[in-house]
């Protein structure tokens, strides 16, 4: 973890959640817990419920629910990092300073001072386009349609034809050493020291912080190249940042839009769809990828309609899949890219396009289509056997299926033909050990059984809703009992805080996990009283039942790993643990 546990349980202490949220929502005493409209999904009666008690939240409607990090997570869409950041501030707790080693610390600083100078850069260019001398390129903005708040909320600017960054910077104290990394001069031998953008209108490029970390210059007009970008350099990395992800990872949307170019990205931003981002001038790479599926779970690709962007396309599509997003493909004809089309139709019409997005396995195999002539057989098996080929890729069988029908229906082949194609080349000619690989993963991941996890579940539930219940298990269960990874980390902390403190504070369990996926999950386990409609025999039963069935899960894991490592005594010990099962579940009136 980043902070310490008592850093990030100080800070969520200091942190009342019914203040926090209540400063982003309104909401209302109701008995104990306060209610209100949920935030995280469209309701007009409130089912959002904040208890202070607990310092949690829970929505009744949508089932989402967690501590005050993982609000300001799924509200803002920070990372965890970032949430305990703002509520330290928040609190007026001062974080420890992260340990650094001189090397590292000077990296740092000069980290730093290029942000500073990339700042400075924009600001400058900015002020210019306000001038008489940015006249041209304030109206090239306007001639494509931007508004004055479009232009600052971009930061647009222009770098006029008499230089004058790099005098301004000077006087400001920035040394040649550091202008030089910058990479915003060109340092001659001969010529000296100029801007390298020079009378272009201007887009500063943020990080997903909106720190500006380099530049795109358009030629205003006609001239090539007709983007300039920055050069790569210690804060401008092209391949593991987005254009408008600062904006994009705030909207609400599930999704993103995946564009080609800055104006595309700008041109949606004002239409209302601030989900848009951008690739900086370079192919869509796999970092970028990892990137959006820390926000969203599907992206909409909308880049040129044109050839090349169909291509460029067809190479993101792979790179989205591998980060496990699912992806769409808009269809923008008869115009070229986003930007175009908004101009002509306007959002509405945009909107439904997004509705009629192609599902990017269907846009693969409509373009594969293209290449094979129909009208001749051995073409049109070829176009089969390509199609079986890709079908591959899904390795859920149910999913593979119905793609499968899918294909067959669109295609008109027989689903009997294609299904037996598929299954040709999964046993031949796919590389058997992607195949294999996939396999014993999903062996593993499957043992052992849904039912233990949903025991270890279970027990947590009444271990942290019925402390009583506590008692009971103590020197029967421990939290190593808790075979799958996840509940074994809540489980610890609940079991050291019942030893500490006699008591479980459910808030404090959830920092633990630095997702939100993790949290919710988490939280879920505070939000179930399933002991409660039950008669008291039938709930001792249950309770015992569970009680074993974690146990036997437990010694039955141990022993395989046992056996696996070879390790007698191990194995010695877990017999034993298994021979005295019932005798120790009923010593403890189980
Ligand atoms: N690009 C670049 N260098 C170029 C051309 C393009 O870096 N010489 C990048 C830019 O990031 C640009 C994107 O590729 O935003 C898309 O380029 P293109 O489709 O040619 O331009 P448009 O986005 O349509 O730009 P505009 O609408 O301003 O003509
Ligand atoms: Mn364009």
């Amino acid at each position: 973890m980043y902070y310490s546990d008592e850093v990030v349980e100080e800070v969520r202490a200091g942190n009342d959640i019914v203040d926090v949220i209540g400063s982003y929502i309104r909401l209302q005493k109701k008995g104990a817990n306060y209610m209100g409209l949920c935030p995280f999904h469209g309701e007009k009666t409130p089912s959002f419920s904040v208890s202070g008690s607990r310092q949690m939240y829970h929505c009744f409607g949508c089932g989402t629910g967690g501590n005050v990090f993982t609000f300001l997570m799924e509200y803002e869409n920070f990372t965890f990092p970032e949430a305990v950041k703002q509520l330290a501030d928040r609190a007026g707790i001062k974080l420890p300073e992260e340990e650094y080693t001189p090397e590292a610390r000077k990296r740092a600083d000069r980290r730093m001072r290029l942000l500073d100078i990339n700042k400075e850069a924009a600001k400058f260019y900015y002020v210019r386009l306000k001038n008489d001398a940015g006249k041209a390129a304030y109206n090239y903005f306007k001639r494509r349609g931007l508004s004055d708040e479009t232009i600052t909320r971009f930061g647009l600017g222009y770098s006029d034809k008499s230089g004058g960054l790099y005098q301004y910077l000077k006087a400001k104290g920035y040394e040649d050493e550091i202008l030089k990394d910058s990479g915003l001069f060109t340092f001659d031998e001969k010529k000296g020291v100029y801007d390298k953008f020079w009378n272009r209108a201007m887009f500063p490029i943020m990080d997903g912080n909106s720190r500006v970390i380099g530049f795109g210059g358009r030629v205003m007009g006609e001239g090539e190249p007709k983007y300039l970008n920055s050069p790569e350099t210690m804060i401008f990395d092209k391949s593991r940042n987005l254009y408008a992800l600062n904006y994009a990872r705030q909207s609400r949307e599930s999704y993103f839009l995946l564009c080609e170019g800055y104006m595309d990205v700008i041109s949606l931003h004002q239409a209302g769809f601030a989900n848009a981002v951008a690739s900086l001038g370079t192919a869509f790479t796999g970092l970028q990828a990892n990137l959006i599926a820390r926000y969203v779970k599907e992206v909409y690709i909308t880049y040129d309609s044109d050839g090349a962007g169909q291509k460029a396309a067809l190479r993101a599509i792979p790179i989205l899949r591998a980060a496990g997003l699912a992806a769409k493909v808009v269809d923008m004809k008869p115009y070229k890219d986003p930007d175009e089309f908004i101009k002509a139709l306007g959002p509405e019409e945009y909107k439904k396009r997004l509705q009629t997005a192609r599902n990017s396995f269907y846009f693969e195999i409509d373009l594969l289509k293209q290449e094979y002539d129909f009208s001749d057989p051995e073409q049109k098996t070829r176009f089969f056997r390509e199609t079986a080929k890709k079908l591959l890729q899904f390795s859920d069988e149910l999913e593979r299926r119905t793609y499968t029908e899918a294909v067959a229906k669109e295609y008109q082949i027989s689903f009997t033909m294609l299904n037996r194609l598929v299954e040709q080349y999964g046993s031949a000619e796919m590389p058997g050990e992607v195949q294999k690989e996939t396999e014993y993963r999903e062996r593993k991941r499957k043992k052992p059984e849904e039912g233990y996890y949903t025991s270890q579940k279970l027990l947590l539930t009444w271990l942290t809703t019925e402390p009583a219940l506590f008692q009971k298990v103590k020197g029967l269960v421990t939290a190593e009992d808790f075979t799958d990874g996840f509940y074994y980390e809540a489980a610890k902390e609940v079991f050291e805080q019942y030893e500490k403190e006699g008591k479980v504070t459910p808030a404090r369990i959830l920092n633990r996990y630095e997702t939100k996926e993790e949290q919710t999950k988490a939280a879920e386990l505070f939000q179930t009283t399933l002991l409660g409609d039950l008669g008291e025999t039938q709930k001792a039963k249950a309770f015992a039942e569970t009680v074993r069935k974690v146990r036997q899960n437990s010694i039955e894991m141990r022993m395989g790993r046992a056996a696996e490592t070879g390790d007698i005594e191990a194995m010695q010990k877990a017999v034993t643990e298994q021979a005295s099962l019932d005798r120790a579940l009923a010593k403890a009136g189980l």
